[in-house]
């Protein structure tokens, strides 16, 4: 196989030291790497570092290429097989977004003929900003590929969206860009909307559920579990990312909405049935939520109040609807249909009994012996009539990203005549 080529531009933000890594990952995968540093980028890395780790040339200015005859700047721009921006900054995005060309990064941005992979990084209040979710669904349509930026603290003190995906979920994008990346965009002067292996649900449907749901007792208390909704989220995240029509039913958690996701709130495990239903007909349908296999028999109107007499309150139970198994009978049942199972011991042969028990074709098996709910990586077995498909330990980003691709696969398999 030749060897891949990555141009490498890393943007102005305290997340630029992660591009080191970066580099690192993909020079030990065999990849040959030149790094392009804007101005604000050299505040954060030196050109020297880059240099050393990528045994390459680092870009700076224009003026490096004024000796046109070694390199220049069109040059530089397709001789990659892939533009990856990293950090991307809101600045930088918004330059990409509006086709500025006032520094070496933007001009290579603007000339090259290479598809274009941007990880995101920035303030939580600048990602979430109308601005630039506004450039983000430009570049997205324009064909870029932006990744979803990872939540958590950030450098400013803040929390929530807007941290640099971690380099391995960066290179894990890399890969699947480079699996699928077309020998050089088509010069239209119109974005391709086309089907293509770069936005490879693009047309699709998608349905999503997340999170845990919340069964009343009485108006203060209610029964939940630990569901986090990080993976559910990230796959919705990575869903439309790929291109899909995104529809995800989300329990009560404190997540923002990844951009291009139509999100409806739900509470209860019977809410959650409604809304899916509601949601058909989809192509897939990916079951991530921790539904409460149990509400409260009945619920008071008003607080419950302790007597005085010692006496605990009976709390008797009811059996919630099993979504993914009445989706699976249901006449509208999504050409693909694949549940999660959060498991602590046997974890391949509990995951076998449900995708029976279900009826559905797969189930994403996720290991939480080692790390419980909440985390932020996760180790996952693809169990299905096939075999079982076993991947390493990923951020849940990389995890959804991938299966991203395997369900597209699957999709082209089961419906191929469903794009226009
Ligand atoms: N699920 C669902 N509706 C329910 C319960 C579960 O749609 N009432 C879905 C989940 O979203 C998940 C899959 O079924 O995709 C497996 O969930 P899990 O809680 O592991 O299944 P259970 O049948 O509840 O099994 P367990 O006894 O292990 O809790």
């Amino acid at each position: 196989m030749p060897t891949k080529r990555i141009l490498l531009i890393i943007g102005g933000g305290i997340a630029a030291y992660k591009s080191i890594e970066l580099v690192r990952l993909l020079r030990k995968a065999g990849m040959t790497v030149r790094c392009v540093l804007t101005r604000a980028g050299e505040q954060f890395v030196t050109p020297l570092t880059l240099a050393a780790l990528s045994e390459n040339k680092v870009y700076t200015s224009l003026f490096d290429l004024k000796d046109e005859v070694e390199m220049g700047h069109i040059q530089l721009s397709r001789e990659a097989d892939l533009v990856v921006v990293a950090p991307a900054t809101a600045d930088l995005l918004a330059k990409m977004a509006t086709g500025q060309a006032d520094d070496l990064a933007t001009t290579l941005l603007l000339a090259t003929d290479k598809p274009v992979l941007a990880a995101p990084a920035m303030n939580v209040r600048m990602w979430l900003h109308a601005a630039t979710q506004r450039n983000i669904a430009t570049l997205r349509g324009d064909g870029v590929t932006v990744m979803a930026p990872d939540e958590g603290e950030m450098a400013c003190g803040e929390y929530g969206p807007g941290r640099l995906p971690e380099p391995e979920a960066i290179k894990q994008a890399i890969d699947e860009a480079l699996a699928h990346a077309p020998a050089s965009v088509p010069l239209t002067g119109q974005p391709d909307f086309a089907p293509s292996r770069h936005r490879p649900l693009y047309g699709r449907r998608i349905l999503v559920t997340a999170g845990p749901t919340h069964e009343p007792i009485d108006p203060v208390r209610y029964i939940a579990n630990r569901s986090s909704g990080k993976q559910g989220f990230a796959i919705a995240a990575a869903a439309a990312e790929a291109g899909a029509e995104v529809l995800l039913v989300a329990g009560p958690v404190p997540l923002p909405t990844p951009p291009g996701v139509t999100r409806v709130d739900v509470e209860t495990a019977r809410e959650m049935a409604d809304e899916v239903a509601a949601g058909l007909p989809s192509d897939a349908a990916i079951m991530v939520a921790a539904v409460a296999d149990w509400r409260a028999a009945d619920t008071h109107a008003q607080k419950i109040k302790k007597d005085g007499s010692g006496q605990v309150p009976p709390l008797a139970l009811a059996e919630n609807p099993d979504i993914l198994a009445g989706l699976a009978k249901s006449a509208q049942r999504p050409a693909l249909l694949i549940g999660f199972a959060a498991e602590t011991n046997d974890v391949i042969d509990h995951a076998r009994a449900k995708l029976a028990k279900k009826g559905c074709d797969w189930i994403v098996a996720n290991d939480v012996s080692a790390d419980p709910m909440g985390g932020e990586t996760n180790r996952v077995h693809i169990v299905s009539q096939d075999g079982v498909d076993s991947w390493d330990r990923l951020p849940k980003q990389a995890v959804a990203r991938k299966l991203m691709e395997k369900i597209a696969d699957e999709l082209d398999a089961r419906l191929p005549p469903a794009r226009d």
